[in-house]
């Protein structure tokens, strides 16, 4: 008996449905080719759209319709003309935090044929995976603003590191170093942020002394920063909190071919929830509907999704192809240099796929 892998599929704003499109058609071969498995998309208009056309980025039960997918889909979420805050807490977070998707794993690889912006860096030289802290943090939209316009207006803004939650994601990092072999580097700002980094530095030790087979070290967010930039050889596993981790997989994206080509999966470990595969770039209203985005992400995603369901080999089959395109470079689209279409890279990529 075949098995059915049920996703949900929420294309998004802007770009999102014109990359995830071309990611489904790569999803779809690949069950083709392989034969023991398939696919069933369920798409659901949820979006800023549907923001302006309902008055919510999701129905009320919109978390319970998606409990019942094996996975889901994400192409991106923002429009100019709906508050960030909004589309995000409504759609984008909220996902993240009820299905308790607390790890963000992101790859940063320099392919073969991707543009690299460094100079004197060998491609097998940024070859990390970026662990970042996905369910609390300084994302926890914890706060208060008070006296609101008045001269004495203040704003606070929490940050939550809970010992679950940093115990849990710290673990994760070092599990996933042990198996790869590679180091990690825990980020760190604990010579300025008191409590929660210095939190974080403590558990980060302790949780180490569990793993004496793995070689580790703390670095401070702003020295990452330039040591992705000067040696980002030094980098296997990295571990961040929520923010950090999402500072520096832009940066992590921008020395390895850029935000079309960096992908990022939102998992639950534990497989008790749905888990959410998105390309990282946004949703870029500004050549949205142009039919020129770079749909690599969110076929490097795809790959994330097989290797999720456990087809290792499918997902690297995948990164192959994507590898391939990248140093052909004859169908590729504008940012890459090329003057393909979003849809001639994702068929060109589908009649490539063995
Ligand atoms: C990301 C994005 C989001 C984040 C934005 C859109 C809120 O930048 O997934 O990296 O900060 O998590
Ligand atoms: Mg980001």
């Amino acid at each position: 008996m075949k098995k059915t892998i049920k996703i949900a599929v929420i294309g998004g704003d802007g770009i999102g449905p014109e990359v995830v499109a071309e990611g489904m058609k790569v999803l779809e071969k690949a069950a083709e080719i392989d034969g023991s498995f398939a696919f069933e998309f369920t798409e659901f208009p949820w979006s800023c759209g549907y923001y302006l056309e309902t008055g919510s980025m999701m129905p009320e039960d919109g978390i319970d319709q998606l409990a019942q997918f094996d996975a889901i889909y994400l192409g991106a979420i923002g429009r100019p003309d709906v508050p960030d805050n909004i589309s995000l807490r409504g759609l984008l977070f909220k996902i993240r935090q009820s299905f308790d998707q607390y790890v963000n794993i992101r790859p940063v690889r320099l392919l073969n044929g991707a543009p690299c912006p460094l100079k004197d860096v060998r491609r097998e030289d940024i070859d990390m995976i970026v662990i970042r802290e996905n369910s609390e943090g300084e994302y926890s939209g914890q706060g208060a603003w008070l006296y609101r316009g008045q001269p004495n207006e203040v704003v606070l803004q929490h940050d939550v590191f809970s010992r679950k939650g940093t115990e849990r994601i710290v673990r994760y990092a070092f599990e996933l170093a042990r198996k790869t072999g590679k180091s990690l580097t825990s980020i760190s700002k604990g010579n300025a942020l008191n409590y929660s980094m210095v939190f974080w530095d403590s558990i980060v030790k302790e949780i180490a002394a569990e793993y004496p087979d793995v070689s580790w070290c703390s670095v401070l967010a702003d020295a990452a920063c330039m040591f992705f930039v000067k040696n980002p050889r030094r980098f296997g596993v990295v571990v961040a909190s929520n923010l950090f981790g999402d500072l520096i997989t832009d940066l992590g994206a921008a020395i390895s071919g850029g935000m079309g080509l960096a992908a990022g999966a939102n998992i639950n470990p534990e497989r008790q929830y749905p888990s959410m595969f998105e390309p990282i770039h946004g949703s870029a209203p500004d050549i949205a509907g142009k039919g020129i985005a770079n749909p690599f992400a969110a076929i490097w995603s795809a790959s994330q999704i097989m290797d999720f369901f456990g087809y290792t080999e499918r997902a690297n089959a995948i990164l192959g192809t994507i590898e391939k395109m990248l140093v052909e470079g004859t169908v590729l689209t504008p940012d890459l240099g090329g003057s393909a279409s979003t849809q001639d890279v994702g068929n060109a990529f589908v009649r490539l796929m063995k």
